[in-house]
């Protein structure tokens, strides 16, 4: 049986790396019945241990640790140099700080040594989904592992790679695509057809995650065969959450998202700004790379409160969001949800 089938409500708390993920916020979805989960997305070993054990301490509740996948190797350095020279151009006219470029694993076998040695009950992956024996030795461990897919394809090979369950991720999601590989020619499947095209081909539970901003949205998921619904952006101005107050602002207005790769050379949707709309259509794949490069500037615009220049991740329906404890969010979703699935069966029985 998935924990899924355990869990009192079919929310899931999304990991959200650079900055909302806090252990408070975990704890408190985990608490009021949800699944709580960690971002060890650019954290340290070290650091990821010592958030596990903060939300240990906070609840007893379920918790998950989503970590990525390390992509091959290095991007092929002429892939991305017309795009620094460019970048360095436009910074330098601004005076703004860049960082280098370079390559990372995200601290990948220490993260992976440590999930071995503390058993959270689910170990959700990104941008990939890791070799066999990894997935072997965690579920030897007592974890459930997880794998973001978001297409059929990616469904299929994480089926063959072992995963317990599949949490599909649609266009209308806020942050990174998950995709196993950054390719220009991808599909981008919206969230409903991915369901039904995952779920014709695959008897896994699945986790449904994309511009879940509602009880109603969220009822909608679970009658296209998702056990839950993992949400993001509908978390992130809780007070729980360490999401920046530039970020907050931007969240509440009413603002366009698009898909763009010009903060850190892989696909992500964020709310429109200066810095998307420049650059853009010049930003090539190379990610972490150009994360790095971009990452000095991004914090210097968060702490200088400056919008225009800091990566907004937020989903489609990002309006939506509410400031409210994590607990009340939760609770709100789930009778939101049942009474919109009631109304639905009662206009059902109407029509028929
Ligand atoms: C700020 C932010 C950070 C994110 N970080 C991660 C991450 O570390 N790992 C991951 O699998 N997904 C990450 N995501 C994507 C979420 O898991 C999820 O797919 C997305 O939030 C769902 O869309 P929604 O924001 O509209 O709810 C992030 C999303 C946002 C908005």
């Amino acid at each position: 049986m998935s924990l899924l089938d355990q869990l009192p409500t079919p929310v899931v708390l999304a990991p959200l790396a650079g900055g909302p993920s806090t252990p408070e916020l975990a704890a408190e979805v985990a608490s009021a019945g949800g699944l709580g989960f960690l971002a060890a997305g650019y954290l340290t070993a070290a650091q990821l241990a010592e958030r596990i054990a903060r939300v240990r301490s906070l609840t007893e509740g379920r918790i998950g640790v989503n970590v990525f996948v390390p992509g091959p190797g290095p991007a092929e350095a002429g892939s991305y140099q017309p795009y620094l020279e460019r970048l360095a151009r436009w910074a330098g006219e601004r005076e703004l700080p860049l960082g280098d470029p370079r390559y990372s694993d995200d601290d990948w076998p220490a993260k992976i040594e440590l999930l071995l040695r503390e058993r959270v009950p689910v170990v959700s992956f990104t941008f990939g989904c890791p070799e066999r024996r990894v997935v072997e030795a965690l579920r030897d461990a007592g974890c459930e592992v997880w794998v973001t897919v978001t297409s059929p394809d990616e469904a299929a090979e994480a089926e063959r790679g072992g995963a317990d369950a599949l949490v599909v991720q649609g266009a209308e999601a806020g942050g990174h695509r998950a995709s196993f590989v950054d390719r220009p020619e991808l599909p981008v499947y919206a969230l409903l057809p991915l369901l039904a095209l995952v779920r014709s081909r695959s008897a896994l539970p699945l986790v449904a995650s994309g511009g879940i901003a509602t009880g109603e949205a969220l009822a909608a998921v679970l009658c296209a065969g998702a056990s839950a619904g993992q949400l993001g952006t509908a978390f992130m101005l809780c007070p729980e959450a360490g999401t920046s107050e530039v970020h907050r602002s931007a969240l509440q207005s009413d603002a366009e998202t698009a898909l763009t790769r010009a903060f850190t050379g892989r696909l992500a949707r964020g709310i429109r700004n200066a810095f998307l709309d420049e650059h853009d259509a010049s930003a090539p794949i190379a990610y972490p790379e150009l994360h790095y490069v971009t990452a000095p500037l991004r914090q210097q615009a968060r702490e200088q409160g400056n919008p225009e220049l800091v990566n907004l991740w937020a989903g489609e329906a990002h309006a939506l969001a509410r400031a409210l404890p994590a607990a009340e969010v939760v609770r709100q979703l789930v009778a939101d949800a049942r009474a919109s699935l009631s109304a639905a069966a009662a206009r059902h029985a109407r029509a028929r």
